[in-house]
């Protein structure tokens, strides 16, 4: 369980935030405010014992609060003790979440169990902390949701592998956008030599069924992406579903389904975009201060984007193989899904490097290496030539 240097720095940045938000929501006078935060910032650069003797000379009110936090004597009155147990406080909150995927604990229960269990926090700390942390909430407004198209649906009860080529030209022939989509891709270089294809049903044998089927997938499924801000999250998602795809046969996964599980894998994102902006700045904030994803969305919307695009994709009645994936893809050591574990590996090759990463990643990524059974040279094996990326639109 050591801590990496990184995710040491993290936890303390975590800590900071939380222990301003909270002095200030206890309205803590503006100065104390900022000795606290940098109190925060030094809390586990040194051991306790030397923060108890401040021997590395953090001078005034921050260096105060270090030697009560480390359970120093003096005695700096009433406002350096409250600042001191609120860092306390905050730092024991952010390592039960730190600490919660090694006991297969969700998130969110860790969080829940913390607040419940208060005898050694003062009150008006866990009752601001509360305030913070958005309760649990798992039901949203069923007009706020987004529906699956009709095309996407119609594709997702056809087996891809039994599926006709004249099927899929039937269904492409309903959309001019399906149909200049598979005329493009059978008349690209990566479908073999310039040959001009003029007909659907042509390009479908051209592409080939398994492949022409993905593409009319996800052409349906990608004005649900149209918006600015959401175009990066359409292409990260087509990443996944092809590197999925290339890993699936490797640890007993079906191809189809793998990529169809990481197409939709951050669909929960969607109905996160579509809600207040004064809240997404919310979460952006907690994320730029080191927070997982997971954990800022888990503090500002009380659930995280895995568990709500699990529940879309149960609405929008997708196999439940691939809703467990989803819904466990951040969090492979709470299921025994294979197919979750492939798209935790999968997000951690197309990774955004200015995201923080996962809580407890080494641990979670053996995790999933051993729950698929794929060696870490996996990832090695991956060949951006293939097909299969050539379709993302
Ligand atoms: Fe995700
Ligand atoms: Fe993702």
């Amino acid at each position: 369980m050591a801590s990496s240097c990184y995710e040491t720095d993290r936890h303390r940045r975590r800590v900071a935030s939380f222990v301003r938000l909270i002095a200030e929501s206890l309205g803590f006078n503006p100065v104390l405010c900022e000795s606290l935060w940098a109190a925060a910032l030094e809390h586990q650069k040194f051991r306790l014992a030397r923060l108890r003797t401040n021997d590395f000379a953090i001078t005034g009110s921050a260096g105060m609060i270090l030697h009560r936090f480390a359970g120093g004597t003096s005695d700096f009155g009433p406002e350096i003790e409250s600042a001191a147990a609120i860092l306390r406080t905050c730092d024991a909150l952010d390592e039960a979440v730190e600490f919660s995927p090694y006991n297969a604990q969700p998130l969110r229960v860790a969080l829940e169990d913390f607040l419940l269990d208060t005898e050694l926090c003062p009150d008006e700390v866990i009752s601001a902390l509360r305030e913070l942390i958005r309760p649990f909430a798992t039901t949203e407004p069923a007009e706020r949701l987004p529906v699956l198209p009709s095309a996407a649906t119609a594709l997702l009860r056809v087996q891809s592998d039994s599926v006709s080529a004249a099927e899929l030209a039937g269904i492409a022939e309903q959309d001019p956008v399906f149909a200049k989509r598979l005329l493009g891709l059978a008349n690209s270089a990566a479908f073999g030599p310039p040959n001009e294809i003029r007909s659907i049903c042509d390009a479908v044998l051209r592409i080939g069924v398994p492949l022409a089927h993905k593409s009319l997938f996800a052409a349906s499924l990608g004005p649900l992406f149209a918006s600015g801000k959401l175009r990066a999250l359409w292409h990260h998602s087509q990443e996944i579903a092809a590197i999925a795809h290339q890993l699936a046969s490797q640890c007993g996964c079906h191809p189809h389904e793998a990529w169809l599980a990481g197409l939709l894998h951050d669909i929960g994102l969607l109905v996160f975009a579509s809600r207040s902006s004064a809240e997404c700045a919310r979460e952006e904030a907690f994320r730029r201060a080191g927070f997982p994803r997971a954990y800022a969305e888990t503090i500002v919307w009380g659930i995280d984007h895995a568990t709500t695009g699990a529940d879309l994709l149960a609405r929008w009645n997708v196999p439940s193989d691939l809703v467990e994936a989803v819904r466990y893809h951040a969090a492979p050591e709470l299921s025994d899904s294979p197919l979750a574990a492939l798209l935790y590996i999968a997000n951690g090759i197309d990774r955004d490097v200015n995201e923080p990463g996962p809580l407890a990643s080494r641990f979670r990524l053996a995790t999933a290496l051993s729950l698929t059974n794929l060696p870490a040279s996996a990832v090695e094996s991956i060949s951006r030539e293939s097909p299969i990326f050539a379709i993302a639109c």
